[in-house]
């Protein structure tokens, strides 16, 4: 199984409101399964198909890497139906490379999806899981969490970055807090 290239900011895709899936069938198996692949291997709690360069609404999240698949989520067409509360999380991106911050989401949340073997589920998540669908989702929106903090914090943010891809030094370092 070959692990997907993860997109990293300013990449276009990753701007880009990706569009539901309409047909859920077999076909999307390999696919999601890369992606789960390339989430575990990152390592990363969360990948949005749009951080692979495929602007599909699927996601992947596993928020216990000790027990690896035991609580692994692949949801397609994600929609948060209900929210309440506040959580402020320091959040890192797998596609903001070198970089994390405080964002403020909502402290729980109700999303219902289609899994990848057409079953409508609805997931009630707090915490860490909570945070990492509201941010699956928005990169569905084409929306990171840098678009969530202050306009001064991410043109310094918009500015490191350049000068990390002028220097020719991309890649960086995966970041330290939650990788989202
Ligand atoms: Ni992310």
């Amino acid at each position: 199984m070959a692990l997907l290239r993860i997109r990293k900011y300013p990449d276009d895709v990753l701007k880009q409101p990706a569009r539901p899936v309409e047909n859920i069938d077999g076909s999307l198996n390999s696919f999601v399964e890369s992606m789960t692949q390339t989430m575990y291997a990152a390592p990363g709690v969360g990948l949005a198909a749009p951080q692979v360069g495929d602007s599909r609404r699927i996601i992947v999240l596993d928020t216990d890497h000790e027990n690896i698949g035991k609580h692994l989520l692949k949801l397609i067409n994600p929609v948060i139906v209900e929210a309440e509360g506040s959580i402020t999380w320091e959040e890192g991106c797998l596609s903001v490379v070198d970089f994390t911050a405080d964002v403020e989401r909502h402290a729980k949340v109700l999303v219902r999806a289609w899994t990848p073997d057409e079953k409508e589920i609805d997931i009630e998540a707090t915490d860490l899981l909570a945070v990492a669908l509201q941010h699956e989702i928005d990169h569905l929106d084409g929306r990171l969490f840098i678009d969530r903090i202050s306009r001064i914090k991410r043109e310094l943010y918009r500015r490191k970055r350049l000068k990390m891809i002028k220097e020719g030094k991309p890649d960086g370092k995966p970041p330290a807090a939650a990788r989202i």
